[in-house]
């Protein structure tokens, strides 16, 4: 194709990351055709239905489809003989018994496209990839695509926050190419033309340092949240209030009041992961005190769970065994159904096994919930978990759980006990209703 067209664009991996990019780019007007392995996820997403929640996508798949410009397939040589500019956006999931990412869906998804690459074409890596990935994938580009090193790769990590998905593809807060030469930085260029319209700032890179961003942007981010709960766990000792001293911080604006909240800690498919695959890279590249720092990110974030356990415990007069535990939440945060390494859920399985008669109820996440965990006992409402409860503990802060009034729980519940475990409730309201509250950190 003559370079200065408007590329055509595959989508290679059809989870969180790329079925919205796949279907953002096809509302944007890109000629889009998204690919996965899992046949299943392929036929509904075809069929109009997405596989996961995320408010909005729904919507804009709609759309995308009525176009014409979105298609799927299950099939490599089809994704080769369609696209100019093929993005990857397979998981890269920690490896069991290992805190490395694990590569082989990366490298399952490069071995299966790059066959079939023909022709002059661009191979965009968005996973979240240890640094290195890049440089090794462009040697099996080459030795594998019929048409050698006329295939370029490229590295586009994607900042995505699930929940948000679509605002933070559509209007990103920067673009970072990672590229080896000029065509490919114009061959992105092209490919995300009008997200640059609107005055986007792109950082021209190469390939390790497009590589490091992600993992650096997510460390950080963690480690602003762990900073927080380290803060949680001196006022604890001391008497001290999280709630204050975070909002005192974050009236600093060097410092900022995002990702400051303190609670339960982080969890998901993304920020647990990636500290421990960077931490676990660092180490093999001879880096590894530079970012040790990021272990007790890691080990601080894990003690929250396990004192929020100790707090419903303190609160029940010293043990879990026996008594009623509404747990309200699953998802790893509001807006998700993603219980991927959910701080939520490792709680109410601690306490579960502590001999806790536990239930839980998530907005979103509670198919996802029972299939993974089905020794938990479910139910169909928060209030509905409450009944009888000795305890609720809320876990992840949907504003559901936000907007239920004291006296309309008080009148389910066994004893007006709550633990606040994201700090979402007003601690004063509750107090004043006759509820014992307690939440990490606060006195
Ligand atoms: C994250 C990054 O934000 C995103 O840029 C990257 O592309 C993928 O990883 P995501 O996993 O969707 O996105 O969730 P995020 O909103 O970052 O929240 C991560 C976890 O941190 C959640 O469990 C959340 O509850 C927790 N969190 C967040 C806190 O405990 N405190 C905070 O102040 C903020």
């Amino acid at each position: 194709m003559n370079q200065t067209e408007t590329p055509r664009l595959t989508v290679i991996g059809t989870g969180y990351l790329g079925a919205t990019h796949a279907i953002c780019m096809a509302v944007l007007g890109f000629e889009v055709l998204a690919m996965d392995v899992d046949e299943r996820k392929i036929a509904k997403l075809a069929g109009g239905e997405v596989p996961f929640f995320e408010p909005g996508l729904p919507e804009l798949l709609a759309k995308a489809l009525e176009s014409g410009r979105l298609r799927f397939t299950t099939s490599f040589a089809e994704a080769g003989a369609f696209g100019d500019v093929h993005f990857l956006c397979v998981g890269t999931p920690q490896t069991p018994g290992s805190d490395a990412a694990d590569l082989t869906y990366v490298d399952a998804a490069v071995r299966g496209l790059a066959p079939h690459l023909d022709r002059r074409a661009l191979v965009a890596g968005k996973s979240t990839v240890p640094v290195g990935t890049a440089a090794r994938l462009t040697g099996l580009v080459h030795e594998l695509a019929p048409a050698g090193t006329d295939v370029e790769l490229a590295w586009n990590p994607e900042f995505l926050r699930e929940g948000f998905a679509v605002d933070d593809t559509m209007h990103p807060d920067r673009l970072v190419f990672g590229v080896a030469s000029d065509w490919a930085y114009e061959r992105l260029t092209a490919a995300f033309q009008p997200i640059l319209e609107q005055g986007t700032p792109v950082i021209r890179t190469d390939l390790a340092t497009a590589e490091l961003v992600k993992v650096a942007a997510n460390s950080f981010l963690a480690t602003k949240i762990s900073y927080i709960n380290a803060m949680a766990e001196v006022c604890e000792a001391v008497g001290a209030d999280i709630k204050d001293l975070a909002d005192s911080l974050a009236l600093d604006d060097r410092i900022g009041g995002k990702f400051l909240k303190p609670g339960l800690g982080f969890g998901g498919g993304c920020l647990p992961k990636d500290i421990r695959a960077f931490a676990h890279r660092a180490e093999e590249i001879g880096v590894g005190q530079a970012v040790a720092f990021l272990r007790e990110v890691d080990a601080i974030n894990r003690r929250r769970r396990a004192r929020t356990v100790d707090l419903v415990r303190e609160l029940l007069g010293g043990q879990i065994s026996g008594y009623r535990i509404a747990c309200w939440g699953a998802a790893f945060k509001p807006n998700s159904d993603d219980i991927r390494d959910a701080p939520a859920l490792d709680v109410a399985r601690t306490m579960h096994g502590l001999g806790g008669h536990v239930r839980v109820f998530d907005p979103a996440a509670l198919d996802n919930a029972r299939r993974a965990f089905p020794e938990l006992r479910y139910g169909e409402s928060a209030l509905d978990v409450a009944r009888d409860a000795d305890v609720v503990v809320l876990l992840t802060e949907w504003a559901d759980f936000r907007e239920i009034e004291p006296d309309a729980l008080a009148e389910v519940v066994r004893s007006k006990r709550i633990v606040d475990g994201r700090h979402a409730l007003d601690a004063g309201k509750w107090r004043a209703a006759g509820w014992e509250y307690r939440a990490l950190g606060r006195s």
